[in-house]
This record gives structure tokens, C-alpha cells and sequence, in this order.
């Protein structure tokens, strides 16, 4: 019988923060500042904050946001820095992001 045994403990940073890399930092969500941690996706900070729903559908306006959660339903789409249709669970947050509410396809603001 094999026995169990815990997983290795997580290797130590290898790189201290610096003001390019810090381990928190903000971002905006239409015009809300919010906190965020390295590592986290765009969909995990505003998870974080308790925001659910960033993004409209094209037709009825429905609200959505993260739905599988690993980049194959598209569900998460949202604008940011001005690129509409980034899938939030698989872009990391970066510190000074402005993240704000897709309407449909995100591209009304383009078009002007
Ligand atoms: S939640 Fe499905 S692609 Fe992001």
C-alpha cells in the first residue's frame, strides 16, 4: 500500500517585489479601484472583490462572467486597457490595469 504523503512545500520567490513586480498592487473596474495579488488571473481579482458579472451579451443583454474558468467557454470576455474581448480568467492582472464592463461585443468604443 503506498503511503500518503503531503505535496512539496512551494518553492521560496526566487525575486523579491519591486516596484514593476510587487506582490499587491491595484486595478480600476469601471473606475473602481480594487486590490490584487501576483499570480492573479483578471477574473480571480474580481472575484476577490465580490464582482460576478462583467461583461453583457450580444443580444438580450444578459449579464456574465466566469463560467469554466480555464479559457474554453468564453463566457468571461472583458475590456481591458481599451482591448475589448480578453478572456479574464487567463489574462493576468497587472498592476494599473483599467478593467471595465463589455457591452456586447466590446467594440461601440472602437468605432467612433
Ligand atoms: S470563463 Fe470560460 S473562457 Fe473564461
Amino acid at each position: 500500500m503506498q503511503s500518503r504523503t503531503r505535496p512539496p512545500e512551494r518553492p521560496p520567490r526566487t525575486h523579491p517585489p519591486t516596484p514593476e513586480h510587487p506582490v499587491s498592487y491595484k486595478l480600476t473596474f469601471d473606475g473602481r479601484e480594487l486590490p490584487a495579488q501576483e499570480g492573479q488571473s483578471v477574473a480571480a481579482a474580481l472575484w476577490s472583490a465580490g464582482i460576478l458579472a462583467w461583461r453583457t451579451t450580444r443580444t438580450n443583454g444578459a449579464p456574465r462572467g466566469a463560467f469554466c474558468g480555464i479559457g474554453q467557454c468564453y463566457d468571461c470576455l472583458v475590456t481591458v486597457n481599451g482591448r475589448p474581448n480578453q478572456r479574464a480568467c487567463l489574462l493576468p492582472a497587472r498592476p494599473g490595469d483599467t478593467v471595465t464592463t463589455q457591452e456586447g461585443t466590446g467594440r461601440a468604443a472602437l468605432e467612433d
